[in-house]
């Protein structure tokens, strides 16, 4: 997988290529008390964790993001384009997230699989990547795949300062893996294109809530293809239906608050083959 500033290995026709200028990135560092606490591990890194994610996040507020995606909408439908609205913008609350990979880490434990590697089909902006890498320092590879190109800009420079500023104090954390959690974006179609391989992940989070169903569907259909036997795919707002029904294992149904609202989040296990 190539980074999201990597022009020549972008490919996939579903890609979307907007010019949307991008708002001035300019991350608060961590103060001393953050540093010391992401080092600690365990439960202090918690809190900690969020207060890294706020500050790195500080100046792209959520009014922004959707203002880049309603751009990269209208723009496509201005070409003529029809049916963009899952191209929309919403995060999956922090809270969420986290009770979703505790959910995920608990049936990864039940077939003696720990969490290491974790993809956000859409990753937007990249919030619950680095959310993820954050809170959990023994993951060992954060993936995020968005298709809207300013936005999967504006992740990599997020994860330029995450790398800079906070992942060193993470792999100070006793349950850290080496260097800390290595996070990547990657611009690119992760569900009809290049990136449409979920097989190197423990856990794999679709934010579908604005997908149409057939979208959700070929999801499901991407993780059936070729995800393991045991990982787990979370997915909002839609549940697996159709012929990939038989290559899953409902493992929790949550409803969770999230940043627009309620969702109902579907854990799914994948089986044996
Ligand atoms: C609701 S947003 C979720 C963003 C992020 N996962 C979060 O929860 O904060 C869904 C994202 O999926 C992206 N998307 C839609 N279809 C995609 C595809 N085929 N490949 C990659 N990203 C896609 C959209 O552009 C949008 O940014």
């Amino acid at each position: 997988m190539a980074d999201a500033d990597d022009d020549d290995d972008r490919g996939g026709q579903a890609n979307i290529d907007d010019d949307n200028a991008l708002p001035p990135y300019t991350p608060t560092p961590p103060s001393t008390s953050v540093q010391a606490r992401l080092a600690a591990g365990g439960a202090p890194s918690r809190a900690a964790a969020l207060s890294a994610l706020d500050a790195l996040y500080e100046c792209l507020p959520l009014s922004k993001l959707k203002q880049l995606s309603h751009a990269a909408m209208d723009r496509l439908e201005a070409e003529g384009a029809s049916g963009v609205l899952h191209l929309g913008y919403g995060e999956v609350a922090d809270a969420a997230l986290l009770k979703i990979i505790g959910v995920a880490s608990t049936a990864l434990d039940g077939v003696g699989r720990p969490l290491l590697a974790m993809l956000d089909v859409g990753s937007g902006a990249g919030r619950p990547c680095v959310l993820a890498a954050l809170a959990t320092p023994r993951m060992q590879r954060v993936v995020g795949v968005e298709t809207v190109a300013s936005l999967a800009s504006l992740s990599v420079l997020v994860n330029d300062a995450y790398r800079e500023h906070y992942r060193p104090h993470l792999a100070c954390a006793p349950e850290a893996s080496a260097e800390g959690p290595d996070v990547q974006f990657v611009h690119g179609d992760a569900i009809d294109g290049e990136q449409r391989d979920y097989s190197p992940f423990d856990l794999v989070v679709c934010n579908a809530t604005l997908f149409p169903k057939e979208l959700a569907q070929r999801v499901y259909d991407a993780a059936a293809a070729t995800m393991s036997p045991g990982a787990v795919l979370a997915v909002l707002s839609h549940a697996p239906s159709g012929t990939s029904l038989a290559a899953f294992t409902t493992i929790a149904q949550l409803r969770l608050r999230m940043s627009w609202g309620h969702a109902d989040v579907h854990v799914v296990q994948r089986t044996s083959r």
